[in-house]
């Protein structure tokens, strides 16, 4: 059986894509974000997934607000960047794992979530930012399943229903016959608002808390509606959906997780960025 070995969480700002290509992370402004990343490429190094289950909100680029699936899995062989204009202006595709997203649909499926399945899909920043911060010198050692969370367009599901969904991911991927390691991956948050009269809006201490939550109290955020985490983290803030469906889904792994290496910073354009490993133990 495939092995889930641990989850990574990540924030997916386009300002860091044009960052990269422009070769800045060592400038006073990025230092303090890209710092996050070498003990988190360490641990890849050391445990060399195969495989990773990407979290991720897509922008209005693959699902506009006419077609907005709650949950949409890819099942493609491969997914190609589409971000217009802001970001590195070329991106490898990545190269999907086609196996494991059946896998998980028909998981999902049967455990009564009712899936977007997407044969064919374009990815934006949020899934296509992650890979290439772990992994900066391309040719990705990794194949992929993203699985797609709607934060754009309301209703949004609750963070009760976006735990159990990591956990039935998590679940699949255990059962998942192959001999293939697997991680799991959270794209987004924390808090951050773009727009409206919060614009800039940014809650260190809620950030914080959850954060240590996931560690140790991973349900603490399901108490919490959608519209209550709007307030507490801003309209994108509710990204941190992600990190709480990546946290699911080392339960099925394992009742306890380590945290390998972490990283909190404020600002990067107008989003609280973290960066975290999580081991399962
Ligand atoms: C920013 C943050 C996001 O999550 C995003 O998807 C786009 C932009 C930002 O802070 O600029
Ligand atoms: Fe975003």
């Amino acid at each position: 059986m495939a092995k889930l070995i641990g989850g990574l969480g990540t924030s997916h700002i386009p300002a860091i894509g044009n960052a990269i290509h422009k070769g800045l992370q060592q400038e006073p402004y990025w230092k303090p974000f890209f710092d996050g990343f070498p003990p988190i490429r360490e641990w890849l190094g050391a445990k060399k997934p195969d495989v990773v289950v990407i979290f991720y909100n897509d922008h209005g680029l693959n699902f506009f607000l006419d077609k907005m699936p709650t949950f949409a899995v890819g099942a493609a062989q491969q997914y190609v960047n589409s971000d217009e204009g802001w970001g590195i202006p070329s991106l490898e595709p990545l190269r999907g794992e086609v196996d494991l997203s059946w896998q998980i649909i028909n998981t999902l499926v049967e455990k009564e979530f009712d899936v977007t399945t997407c044969q064919e899909m374009l990815v934006d920043h949020a899934c296509s930012l992650p890979l290439k911060l772990f992994f900066p010198e391309g040719n990705y050692p990794v194949t992929v399943v993203p699985v797609c969370i709607n934060t754009v367009q309301f209703p949004l599901p609750s963070a009760k229903r976006c735990y159990a969904l990591g956990k039935a991911v998590g679940e699949a991927i255990q059962s998942w016959d192959s001999s293939k390691s697997v991680a799991v991956v959270a794209s987004g948050g924390l808090s951050h608002q773009l727009d409206g009269e919060r614009a800039g809006f940014i809650n260190k201490v809620f950030d914080l808390q959850f954060l240590d939550s996931l560690e140790s109290n991973p349900e603490w955020a399901t108490q919490f509606s959608v519209h209550e985490l709007v307030k507490k983290t801003g309209t994108q803030g509710v990204e941190l959906l992600m990190w709480l469906a990546m946290r699911a889904a080392l339960t099925a792994a394992s009742p306890k997780v380590q945290r390998v290496t972490g990283n909190y910073h404020i600002p990067i354009s107008n989003t609280a960025t973290a960066v975290l490993a999580l081991e399962a133990v």
